[in-house]
């Protein structure tokens, strides 16, 4: 995703605006920009690269300015050039953007028929023409904005300026974090504390649909009708220890939170953006070898494995490939035949798990090729292997495991996507169309964390209960497995994972009013068009369950696509998580089961970063 800043007071904002856009480099570092009102004229400066790049372009520029915005890029539409980079102006406007406009084609299509000048790829630049139609239809710039808000679809924080109106920036969000920071004559916006913090330690987080009006000296809120709305100012007390944390009470909701730049870094390395298609470097030796695989085993432990399990569907459905899934404790023991066309994936954050570590061991021994997907560099599980994929997720300091797992499912669609490209399953543009889904992942986990609060309001509800049903089917029946983990791990709660079509076969007869089931229904695009898909027909399946539980007194909760209606009457409570693909929708799912263990836990009064009995990496059998 990308990190977007904003600055209006007294001082030359250049320096303000770089040290801000550094502060927030992990966010997406392939371009950055800034732009100035200066004398009533905007001035833009972006670069390709690292935002030192734009220092070295600036190196010694003063402004006679006090107004100004800045962007660092993660790319998204269109190939990470200066280009494509933001500040966007267009007319009288100037804005940065972080987020994706899902419709902005058709908008892009309409601007063409205007004869409007288009000089990018990007979503960004469209919604600016957009803002400038309205201005010269004599609206000011807050006109403009609720005047286009209404036709945009998707997530996005903006932060916009006029020449016209020299004395105000707007921002506003809906699915992409933007705060506003409260200083002495000077305000800012940014799409995270840190940018600012060194300013100012007083902020108001706008919420979705939210916009304000940032003055040098006023704030004032307004809903997307344009209704004003009362704000909250919070003031940030990080200790030291919280700065670790980056102000987050444990590592664990740190690392929850971190999941969309964590996806953003890993997709990072193995995309060729100029062809918009997945590319992994580290593959290319193996190409002939992978196009005449016979089958693949995956091995690992605890989550790992439940990540294992998603990539067998992955790898079935994208490149009809035969996938063995076992846990390294078991594989290493039971003499497994190899077939010596075959490769061998191992998956392991630490690298270092002895049961995992032996299963490597193992495949080699029978002279089959081993993958590994990683997340510590040069740990022994990467240097044993023949290949490595590297997850990037950054150190995960929280015993359970969270951004490591997602980036785990990340890597094992890209190489479900890659392998079923480079075999013929699925075309390029079924891949291109595949990778376009994954460069979305960082904004949609953004959109989905927004339920943090709603997740937070439910726990206290299921703290009495003695035993937690985790539900789901098909490429979500894993992430059920993950779920009842990771309640398990750091809440010590009672909880099974099952594939929901199995509960019948014996274990429904534990449903009673003590228990609470979590059930995975969500639906994958476009199946509302296509009732007969596979989607809908799994859909009415856990419809099903939910009414079989239902009739047994189990409190249900469901996690489901979108507002779900029907969800949401037949069930206790209901969270919904944004719309996408069959494929991605696992990796969103996790997100709120993640979040619901934390807040259970943390009610518990558990010690969530070091669960009682565990460890960090399991380096003993
Ligand atoms: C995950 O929440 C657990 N802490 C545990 O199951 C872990 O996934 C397992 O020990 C494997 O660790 P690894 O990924 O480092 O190999």
């Amino acid at each position: 995703m990308c990190g977007i800043i904003g600055y209006n007071g007294v001082c030359d904002p250049k320096d303000i605006l770089l040290d801000g856009l550094k502060r927030l480099e992990y966010r997406g570092y392939d371009s950055a920009g800034i732009a100035i009102l200066e004398k009533d004229q905007v001035g833009v400066y972006r670069s390709k690269g690292r935002i030192q790049s734009l220092e070295d372009k600036l190196i010694g520029r003063h402004f006679e300015g006090s107004l100004g915005i800045g962007h660092t890029r993660w790319a998204t539409h269109g190939a990470p050039n200066e280009i494509n980079a933001h500040p966007h102006r267009v007319g009288s406007v100037t804005l940065v953007h972080n987020g994706i406009i899902e419709n902005y084609l058709e908008h892009k299509e309409a601007l063409k028929q205007l004869k409007r000048k288009i000089t990018s790829d990007t979503d960004s630049e469209i919604v600016a023409h957009l803002f400038d139609i309205e201005i010269q239809k004599g609206k000011n710039l807050q006109q403009a904005i609720t005047a286009v808000i209404p036709r945009l679809k998707g997530s996005y924080a903006f932060v916009v300026m006029s020449d016209r109106e020299p004395d105000l920036l707007i921002g506003l969000r809906n699915g992409a974090p933007l705060l506003v920071g409260l200083g002495q004559n000077e305000n800012f916006l940014a799409s995270d504390v840190q940018a600012i913090l060194h300013r100012t330690n007083r902020v108001i987080y706008l919420k979705d649909n939210e916009y304000v009006i940032c003055k040098k000296g006023s704030i004032e809120v307004y809903d997307s009708l344009g209704a004003p709305v009362t704000f909250e100012v919070k003031t940030i007390h990080w200790t030291p220890d919280q700065m670790e944390k980056g102000g987050y009470r444990h590592f664990m909701l740190k690392e929850i939170y971190e999941q969309s730049q964590a996806v953003a870094n890993t997709i990072e390395s193995k995309i060729n953006h100029e062809k918009g298609l997945v590319s992994i470097p580290e593959l290319k030796p193996y190409l002939e070898q992978l196009k005449n695989l016979k089958s693949i085993s995956i091995v690992a432990c605890g989550t790992a494995r439940h990540a294992a399990l998603v990539g067998k569907y992955y790898i079935e459905k994208f490149a009809r490939v035969a996938v063995d899934v076992d846990f390294g404790s078991e594989f290493r023991y039971r003499d497994p035949i190899l077939d010596k066309d075959s490769f061998t994936l191992l998956i392991s954050q630490s690298g270092e798990t002895a049961d995992t570590l032996a299963a490597e061991r193992e495949a080699k021994v029978k002279g089959v090729k081993t993958l590994a997907i990683c997340n510590v560099r040069e740990s022994t599980l990467a240097r044993e292997s023949d290949i490595v994929l590297y997850t990037n997720a950054g150190p995960e300091i929280g015993v359970a495991s969270t951004k490591a797992f997602t980036t785990q499912l990340v890597v094992l669609f890209l190489f479900a996507v890659e392998l079923g490209y480079i075999r013929g399953h699925l075309s390029e543009q079924q891949a291109k169309d595949h990778t376009a889904e994954a460069l979305k992942l960082p904004f949609l986990i953004e959109s989905t964390l927004a339920v943090d609060n709603q997740i937070e309001a439910l726990a206290p509800h299921l703290q009495k209960k003695d035993f937690f049903f985790y539900l789901g089917r098909d490429v979500n029946y894993p992430i059920a497995l993950e779920g009842s983990l990771k309640l398990k791990e750091i809440s010590y709660a009672h909880a099974e994972g099952y594939p929901a079509g199995e509960i019948k076969h014996g274990p429904i007869a534990l449903i009673d009013k003590k228990v609470a089931s979590v059930m995975l229904s969500p639906l994958a695009n476009g199946t509302e068009a296509n009732p007969d898909s596979m989607s809908a027909l799994l859909y009415e399946k856990m419809m099903s369950n939910l009414q079989e539980i239902k009739s047994r007194g189990g409190m249900i909760i469901t996690l489901g696509s979108g507002e779900d209606q029907i969800l949401k009457k037949e069930s206790d409570y209901y969270i919904g998580i944004p719309k996408t693909t069959w494929a991605l929708n696992p990796i969103l799912l996790t997100i709120p089961l993640q979040l619901l263990a934390y807040h259970v836990a943390v009610g518990r009064g558990a010690d969530v970063d070091k669960p009682r009995n565990l460890a960090k990496s399991v380096t003993v059998e």
